[in-house]
């Protein structure tokens, strides 16, 4: 068994699935979880293959239910908890005046709403991983646009501009007991989600989402002293 354990959401493709794959290469046992069954088995096949610890959990996380069925899947495996990557994430553009409530709730539900209940179900083990060892962590993909707000794209810009907020209460809460937070800013990163603005910008003009898994690498080897509240990675040109 791992002697260390992480949950991964988001984890079947681009940055979730490229972290996953950094966390198995440094031991951890990993639950990987995200929406499409089909996508997210491929993904862990891909994961086993490297010869990882891999439980499979595909799940809707705007659904509190869902939610609570990736940590017990995790709980029941490795009944630990060192690290929480709440990575998963949709952005839909629109105008403001022609927001779909539905479109909205969905942003909403998935960007910050479903990190808060992954505290919340999580928080034990996470806590009993705080007081062994001084460095559970919880890292939570925010955006550039959680940095400064975009047109087209404002609700994903107030939901990660959230997460950053959540993560900085989080530290002042939590990391008396052990328990470090980190969000994540990037600007392009190349993965399925940017496609649609590859027609503009090359791909190879962009992040690669192994850049972002090297800086989750870089937090598990600094010292339980040290909290790093945010990452930015920009591009050449981006506003930093
Ligand atoms: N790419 C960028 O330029 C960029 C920049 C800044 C921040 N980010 C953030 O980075 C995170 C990862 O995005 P990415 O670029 O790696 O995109 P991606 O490749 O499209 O990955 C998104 C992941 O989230 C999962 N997901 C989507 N809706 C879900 C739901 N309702 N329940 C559970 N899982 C769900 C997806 O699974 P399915 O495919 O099955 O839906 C997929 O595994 C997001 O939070 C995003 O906002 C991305």
């Amino acid at each position: 068994m791992a002697e260390r354990a992480a949950i991964v959401t988001g984890a079947s493709s681009g940055i979730g699935l490229a972290i996953a794959r950094m966390l198995g290469e440094e031991g951890f046992g990993l639950t990987m979880a995200a929406r499409r069954p089909e996508k997210l088995a491929a993904a862990v096949e891909g994961v086993r293959g490297e010869g990882r610890d891999v439980v499979e959990v595909a799940a809707n996380l705007t659904s509190e239910e869902d939610v609570q069925k990736v940590v017990a899947a995790h709980r029941e495996r490795y009944g630990r908890l060192d690290l929480l990557v709440n990575n998963a994430g949709i952005g839909i553009g629109a105008p403001v005046g022609e927001t779909q409530t539905k479109r909205l709730d969905m942003q909403l539900d998935l960007n910050i709403r479903s990190i808060v209940l992954f505290y919340r179900e999580c928080l034990d083990m996470l806590k009993a991983a705080g007081a062994e060892h001084r460095h559970a962590l919880v890292v939570n993909t925010s955006s550039i646009a959680g940095q400064r707000g975009q047109a087209w794209l404002s609700i994903y810009s107030a939901t990660k501009f959230a997460v950053v907020g959540f993560t900085q209460s989080m530290n002042q809460e939590l990391a008396g007991e052990g328990i470090k937070s980190t969000a994540l800013c990037p600007a392009f990163v190349d993965t399925p989600m940017t496609d649609f603005v590859k027609g503009e910008v090359d791909a190879e003009d962009m992040i690669r989402p192994e850049d972002i898994a090297e800086g989750v690498r870089f937090l598990l080897s600094v010292s339980p002293a040290c909290i790093v509240p945010e990452i930015m990675f920009v591009r050449p040109g981006d506003p930093a």
